[in-house]
């Protein structure tokens, strides 16, 4: 018995929802095979793609494996392949796409024991592990599709939010790792009452704007007035690439998850091509190389 499945990529945060929001990519992420083995053993048997860990405690995608085996005290093996499209730390997801596509697998191949929102507590274990920090906002959107926003994580409750059919994204990944346990560690822990006044004001406007598809409000959401500061420094053209995108009709711009990807929202194919290919222009004679995807969320 075997199960051969797309895990997506996706974008975390964006921009006002640092650590609650997250949507998911439906034209970018790895493949996995995963196959039911008669040794009680979840190994990782291949890995394409990226240079990961092999050792089952040392990989995401079988440590929240085993911690959904754990809660069902089942000793049932496993063995995982993964096609690695995703870089890891490119700030996309990689991390989360292996955790939350095994566990999604394995489910299935067990006969749903869980349901999808069940599972976000073992994927988060992968998390975890590659971070330091068991984050929910790229395994729920990776394990629900759409937009997730994590309500609260203790206990965790998850909401699934609606996404306005037009809705596009443009994610630049210029090819430097930042590792998201880095890009953490030199954020603030305060935040000032001026700044979580904007912030909370952004968010619920931004929930709004996926209900009543109010593009434009949603582009005037897209703002984050506290780790975004931080970590922008660490982006290359971050400033630049803002006002090139904005100029040419996105609808907002910000740091993927932990970065250095950046995405931009874009309404409708056409707007989101132009944004692609003025970015592609920008930074075609930059240093550093790069890759660019468009995608819906789905
Ligand atoms: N919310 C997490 C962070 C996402 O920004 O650190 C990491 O992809």
């Amino acid at each position: 018995e075997e199960l051969k499945i797309f895990a997506p990529a996706t974008v975390a945060n964006l921009s006002c929802g640092f650590d609650v929001l997250g949507c998911c990519l439906d034209s970018v992420g790895d493949e996995m095979l995963i196959k039911k083995n008669d040794l009680k053993e979840v190994r990782i048997t291949r890995i394409t793609g990226q240079d990961l860990p092999m050792e089952a405690d040392k990989n995401v995608a079988s440590v929240a494996v085993k911690a959904l085996l754990e809660q069902i005290k089942s000793d049932q093996g496993f063995d995982i392949e993964i096609d690695k499209k995703i870089k890891p730390g490119s700030g996309i997801g990689s991390s989360a796409a292996s955790s939350a596509g095994a566990v999604f697998a394995v489910n299935k191949l067990l006969g749903e024991p869980f349901n999808n929102k069940d599972l976000i507590s073992f994927a988060m274990q992968g998390e975890l592990l590659a971070s330091g920090n068991a984050h929910a906002d790229n395994v729920a959107p990776a394990l629900l599709g759409g937009f997730s926003l994590v309500r609260s994580y203790c206990p965790l409750e998850v909401l699934s939010l609606p996404v306005p059919e037009e809705l596009r994204v443009v994610i630049l990944h210029p090819l430097i790792e930042i590792k998201t346990k880095d890009s953490r560690s030199i954020i603030k822990q305060n935040v000032s009452l001026k700044s979580a006044i904007n912030q909370w004001g952004n968010l619920g406007a931004l929930v709004s704007a996926l209900y009543t598809e109010d593009y434009d409000l949603l582009g005037r959401s897209l703002h984050d007035d506290i780790v975004e500061p931080v970590r922008s420094i660490l982006i290359p053209y971050f400033k630049e690439l803002d006002e090139l995108v904005t100029k040419n009709g996105a609808l907002g711009f910000g740091i993927s998850g932990s970065g250095p990807s950046v995405f931009a929202l874009c309404r409708g194919d056409e707007n989101a091509n132009k944004v692609k290919n003025v970015i592609s222009e920008f930074y075609s004679d930059k240093e550093i190389d790069f890759e660019l995807h468009l995608s819906s969320i789905n």
